[in-house]
């Protein structure tokens, strides 16, 4: 393998300026999700999800940022896989954003509840079939002892007018008390502005610069 402390390059960026980022952590989340769907195309979207369990282990995996609401994040997946469960015991997670080349990572905090099951069905019935019969048959997370069993079991799902999204599948919406905005720098003289909730119930944040 190359030695990977071989590897190394300079992060070339304007500076971010925290007079310059709006007021609305949210506001500032879409403008450079905005950039980062431009720049990329696809999977712009994906985020680190890191969720913890009941003995304190945390986990990441990636899922895709389906909505941006005016406060909060949202996701689907099983409700009953590894990350569902560990959200039931502790609804604070964690979501993460890096687009290399933009050289930016975004950080958010926050607990995640249940979006209603209206929202979850209208996005499950937005999906292609393959999908919908993929989120009815697999039981995220377990061990599957008979593999083609269980992949015959998607294959003879044939009724294909009537795929109704299951109940153990849908819609987390996260609703964040914390955000980082990072952008690689020159030097490793990275620039780093945080926002923290400062009220319990309105929407504010108080923005404050992190050192590199
Ligand atoms: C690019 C990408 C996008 C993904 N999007 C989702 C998603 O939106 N929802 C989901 O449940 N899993 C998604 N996955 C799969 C998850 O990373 C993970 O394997 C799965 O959710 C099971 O995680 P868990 O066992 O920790 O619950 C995605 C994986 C990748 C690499």
């Amino acid at each position: 393998m190359v030695n990977l402390e071989d590897i190394r390059r300079e992060y070339e960026h304007p500076p971010l300026m925290e007079e310059e980022m709006d007021e609305n952590p949210v506001v500032q989340f879409q403008e450079w999700m905005d950039l980062a769907i431009k720049y990329y195309k696809s999977d712009s979207n994906a985020m680190i999800l890191s969720t913890v369990s009941g003995s304190g282990q945390p986990s990441s995996r990636t899922v895709l940022l389906k909505n941006v609401t005016k406060a909060g994040f949202v996701f689907y997946t099983n409700y009953n896989s590894r990350k569902g469960n560990e959200i039931l015991l502790n609804p604070h997670v964690a979501l993460l954003f890096y687009w290399p080349g933009l050289d930016r990572q975004i950080r958010i905090e926050g607990k995640a509840e249940k979006v209603g099951s209206e929202i979850s069905d209208k996005y499950f019935n937005s999906r292609p079939e393959g999908s919908k019969k993929s989120a009815i048959v697999s039981p995220q997370s377990e061990e599957i002892e008979d593999f083609l069993a269980f992949k015959e079991k998607w294959e003879f799902l044939v009724d294909k007018e009537n795929l109704e999204r299951p109940e153990n599948w849908g819609g987390y919406e996260v609703f964040p008390d914390y955000f980082e905005f990072w952008q690689g720098r020159k030097n490793r003289f990275h620039d780093r502005i945080a926002y923290k909730k400062i009220d319990k119930h309105e929407f504010k944040f108080q923005k404050v610069r992190l050192a590199p």
